[in-house]
């Protein structure tokens, strides 16, 4: 059996791939299938947590114990987050969010003719998660003491751990195929979130795959190495060192 570690805390899990539509019946999509937030989500529950999970697109089950709130684009998927984690202790994005999205959606469906397709535009979607992280560090406070470097405090006396700034852990995903450690741990403080889990994808398939390979970046702390296994041990490392954060 797994600890009761997460009992009565309040966690945001988002899963899937977001699609931005193109017209009322085409769309820009993402392989992601979900498995790895779904692993996530029924951890938690297992772990005592009050789960929302965040699906974009997914085929799954809803797992039993979580509240699930479905969504197909990214801008859907960044509102359901955010009111999700007012007053949320732990926010996990492991969400495939489409970078972009086309800058026009047409009403109508895009007809073929003769003529030359007309080019899609894309713009520029939200960052979810690094707005998550600009919100907490906004909010003036910090979870780590204030000597822990990555977590973006600004100075010394900024560092009130855990009043009021939530949530208090934000946990980022990345698929990195080189340099894992130093492209990780950039992204991991530009994001300023606590935790990077970067799926390893050289070593074989992470989409739609039941198994994965991880390396879980710690901010402040070391890294912690995840061997190829079902994406549950990537769940409950996460969950490990999020219970060893919130304290
Ligand atoms: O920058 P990159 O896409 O590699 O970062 C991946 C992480 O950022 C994932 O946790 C993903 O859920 C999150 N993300 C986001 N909003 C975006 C793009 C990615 O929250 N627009």
């Amino acid at each position: 059996g797994r600890p009761r570690d997460l009992a009565g805390r309040k966690i945001v899990v988002s899963a899937g791939g977001t699609r931005e539509a193109i017209d009322p019946v085409r769309y820009i999509g993402n392989r992601s299938s979900g498995l790895q937030g779904y692993a996530l989500a029924r951890t938690a529950v297992a772990r005592g947590a009050e789960v929302t999970l965040v699906a974009a697109n997914v085929v799954l089950p809803d797992p039993a114990g979580a509240s699930v709130v479905r969504v197909e684009s990214a801008a859907q998927l960044r509102e359901a987050v955010l009111a999700a984690s007012d007053g949320a202790d732990v926010v996990v994005m492991a969400a495939a969010v489409a970078d972009f999205r086309p800058a026009t959606r047409h009403d109508a469906k895009i007809k073929k003719s003769d003529a030359e397709p007309e080019p899609i535009h894309l713009t520029k979607n939200p960052d979810i998660l690094a707005e998550l992280g600009e919100r907490r560090r906004q909010a003036g406070d910090a979870v780590l003491p204030a000597s822990d470097p990555g977590l973006g405090v600004r100075d010394a006396g900024d560092a009130r751990p855990g009043r009021g700034a939530y949530p208090l852990v934000i946990v980022g995903f990345a698929a990195e195929t080189h340099d894992v450690l130093a492209n990780g741990q950039a992204k991991l403080a530009r994001k300023g979130c606590d935790l990077l889990v970067v799926n390893r994808v050289g070593e074989g398939l992470v989409f739609g795959t039941p198994d994965n390979a991880a390396t879980v970046l710690v901010a402040g702390g070391e890294p912690v190495d995840v061997p190829l296994g079902p994406k549950e041990d990537v769940a409950d490392t996460v969950w490990d060192l999020v219970a060893a954060r919130l304290g």
